[in-house]
């Protein structure tokens, strides 16, 4: 005992280190950002998702030949579909494959060729488990929903309550951004929730780093949600119900109409169970099927379906951490998008606005931290609008096709 205890501490570090028996069901994990980067690298990502178009697998290679003679133009969409469609007859790789002994596998995930299919697992999820007994009794329950809030220990008490709106079919996991991770404990939940602790960081960082595709598969829906949500009027199984009745791959709750609502989609409707367009101020939609009249919802508290958030995850910008944006862009990740995203009127929440992440920032030449923030923001918005149209033009270039018009509101 006194030995696996020890080679326990070495291996698994200080991050899951158990100091009571009765304890072990918590983990916090700490963040390692380097280990888990090396493991995406390891990852593969077959099949870039690229737009949401019909290219046929004829197109794609021929793609890829014309991306090769563009001029520097060449963007990473462009370089994943030729690397997946390499003629290797003249590799390395193919010396294995003449080798009987040895085992090269094409059809495992990139980088794991040389591994027996049988123990190749290129997917995971959020269960805890016990250091003791058998693995395949481990687990009393695996959750199908996964939510995850992005909180300071201030805002302990708000994110209480809205966890309590969550069955025990969800697997709860927590951001903390103010690393005050451990004294969550004071919650009954907290030693069945996930904490990642990384100092004044923002959801979409999270979410980037934390809930990969691969790692988030066994969940059904994804609830990636801030911490400032008023969850009086909201029920989790009885929204996802409602997300299921009506094909919602991408939804948020209603938002009571108070004070500050700025977009007219996201506002609660009396007496609808969902609503999936709406109207503007005029001039605002140039077409009622595309954001913001239609396909379309906020970043706030957004729950994506398992297929959709694979997109989504591929559309995130690992710089581009506020995520601003990315609600105008949430449409090229499923189809119709107009039917496939909405909002449910009948279990609603309300935004309370309480500035926190903001206050996380950095004074400068005498500006306050927010403003800062805010400014990045836009300035964010401006950049992923900029790269999205940038690599959607250099797709309809090498494919030698006419984009359609874009319409992107400001
Ligand atoms: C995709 O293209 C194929 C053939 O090019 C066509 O038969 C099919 O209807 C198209 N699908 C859509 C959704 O446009
Ligand atoms: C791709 O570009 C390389 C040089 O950059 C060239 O030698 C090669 O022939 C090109 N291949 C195709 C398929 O265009
Ligand atoms: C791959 O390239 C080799 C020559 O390098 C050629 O003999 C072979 O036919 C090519 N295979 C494919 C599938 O293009
Ligand atoms: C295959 O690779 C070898 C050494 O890298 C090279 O000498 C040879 O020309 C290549 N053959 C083809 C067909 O590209
Ligand atoms: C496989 O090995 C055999 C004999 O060892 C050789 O004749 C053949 O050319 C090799 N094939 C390839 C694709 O390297
Ligand atoms: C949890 O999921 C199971 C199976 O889908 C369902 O029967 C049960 O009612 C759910 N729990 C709650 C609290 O809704």
């Amino acid at each position: 005992m006194e030995a696996e205890t020890v080679h326990r501490k070495g291996f698994l570090g200080r991050s899951a280190m158990v100091n009571k028996p009765n304890e072990t069901m918590r983990i916090i994990v700490t963040v390692f950002v380097g280990i888990i980067f090396g493991f995406f690298i390891g990852k593969s990502f077959p099949a870039l998702p690229l737009l949401k178009l019909n290219i046929t697998s004829t197109l794609i290679h021929d793609f890829s030949v014309a991306g090769n003679k563009s001029t520097g133009g060449s963007t990473q969409s462009i370089d994943a579909s030729s690397s997946s469609n390499n003629n290797r007859s003249n590799s390395t790789e193919n010396q294995n494959v003449n080798d009987s002994s040895k085992i090269w596998v094409p059809s495992n995930p990139k980088g794991a060729e040389r591994l027996p299919p049988g123990i190749v697992a290129s997917e995971s999820d959020f269960y805890l488990r016990r250091l003791w007994g058998e693995p395949s009794e481990d687990l009393i329950s695996k959750p199908k929903y996964l939510v995850t809030f992005t909180v300071g220990y201030d805002q302990r008490n708000n994110i209480d309550a809205a966890v309590k709106k969550f069955s025990e079919n969800f697997t709860i996991v927590l951001f903390h951004y103010d690393g005050r991770a451990s004294e969550w404990d004071e919650f009954e939940w907290s030693y069945r929730a996930i904490h990642v602790s990384a100092k004044k960081q923002t959801k979409w960082w999270y979410a980037k780093r934390f809930l990969h595709p691969d790692i988030v598969a066994p969940y059904d829906f994804i609830f990636i949600w801030d911490e400032d949500l008023g969850v009086e009027h909201f029920d989790a199984e009885e929204f996802i119900k409602l997300v299921r009745k009506h094909g919602l791959e991408i939804s948020q709750p209603g938002l009571e109409p108070s004070r500050g609502l700025t977009w007219q989609m996201t506002k609660r409707r009396d007496h609808h169970e969902v609503h999936k367009q709406t109207e503007e101020k005029p001039g605002w939609c140039s077409d009622p099927r595309l954001p913001p009249c239609s396909a379309f919802i906020e970043i706030m508290a957004p729950v994506f379906s398992r297929e959709a958030w694979r997109c989504v995850w591929h559309m995130i910008q690992n710089d581009l951490v506020h995520g601003w944006g990315l609600d105008f862009a949430l449409q090229k990740c499923v189809e119709p998008a107009h039917e496939k995203i909405g909002v449910v009127d009948a279990q609603w929440i309300v935004h309370q606005s309480v500035p926190s992440l903001g206050n996380q920032g950095q004074a400068d030449h005498g500006k306050a931290p927010w403003q800062g923030v805010r400014e990045r923001c836009r300035r964010e918005w401006k950049m992923f609008q900029t790269r999205m149209a940038d690599a959607e033009k250099s797709y309809y270039k090498a494919m030698g096709i006419d984009p359609p018009k874009f319409t992107f509101h400001h």
